[in-house]
């Protein structure tokens, strides 16, 4: 199968074109806009054979990359993240035609987690839920996407759940509170953990990345998945099956 990697040259597509090696995947074109030798500096630069396009690129690239992968009806894993709502409209339209494969977190251990965490929400429904997340002292944002993610899958099975960043001062907690806690220390690829309190017991879930390359594993899973799918919008729920 031949992959398009759009934004090769950055920490996530240098990923994606070392895990290519060994597997039934080749790499058509490396494209990014940094350019270099053997790349191309824009997708429509690339006319050669194609299977797939997986996007490691920006957000804002995401009218042009559509816009090819419509044009030339190739199925689309978009990993970039930040997306804006007109960005995000983009997929959706093009998802239409094409299939389209989203996830702000492809790792696939992640959407394991995100599942797990829904089941234990609803069999626990009036416990508390914490959620503590650490990533490396150079993220600036926070609490993590994934973390909102975990926080999203327990308010699906308890829709009045309201989300409390951080806590300090005289507050008693609120039995509907998610308590979402980031820290930021040294060289941590990221870490989610997921409380379940009860008066009686505690259940713990918890996930912690090693190497980044767990994105281009879950990005190249899903480029297997969405290759074999007819038009539509897609997400590693999706990939994991029922
Ligand atoms: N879904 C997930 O699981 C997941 C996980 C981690 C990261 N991400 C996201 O994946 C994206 C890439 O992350 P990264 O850490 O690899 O970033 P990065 O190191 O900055 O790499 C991005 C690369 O894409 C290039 N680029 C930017 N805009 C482009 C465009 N319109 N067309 C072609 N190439 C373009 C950049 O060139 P310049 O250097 O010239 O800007 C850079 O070489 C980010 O959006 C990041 O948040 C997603």
């Amino acid at each position: 199968m031949n992959v398009i990697v759009n934004g090769a040259c950055g920490r996530l597509g240098q990923e994606v074109c070392k895990l290519l090696d060994g597997t039934n995947l080749v790499l058509a074109a490396a494209v990014d806009r940094s350019g270099g030798e053997g790349i191309y500096t824009k997708l429509s630069d690339y006319t050669g054979p194609a299977d797939v396009v997986v996007d490691f690129s920006n957000h804002a690239g995401a009218a042009e990359v559509t816009a090819y992968c419509v044009e030339r009806n190739l199925p689309l894993v978009a990993a970039t993240t930040g997306y804006t709502p007109e960005e995000f409209g983009m997929l959706e339209a093009a998802a239409e035609k094409i299939p389209v494969f989203q996830s702000y977190n492809m790792s696939i251990g992640v959407a394991l987690l995100a599942r797990l965490v829904g089941q234990a929400a609803a069999i626990f429904g009036g416990c508390d839920v914490e959620i503590v997340e650490a990533h490396h002292n150079r993220k600036a944002d926070a609490p993590s996407g994934t973390a909102l993610l975990l926080a999203d899958a327990v308010k699906a099975k308890r829709p009045d759940a309201e989300y409390v960043f951080g806590r300090s001062g005289q507050h008693k907690r609120q039995p509907n509170e998610i308590g979402i806690h980031a820290l930021r220390m040294g060289n941590v690829v990221g870490e989610h953990e997921v409380i379940f309190a009860t008066d009686s017991q505690t259940i713990t879930l918890k996930h912690q990345a090693h190497d980044r390359a767990l994105f281009a594993e879950g990005a190249l899973a899903a480029a297997n998945f969405v290759v074999k799918q007819p038009a539509g919008f897609y997400h590693m729920d999706d990939l994991l099956g029922p």
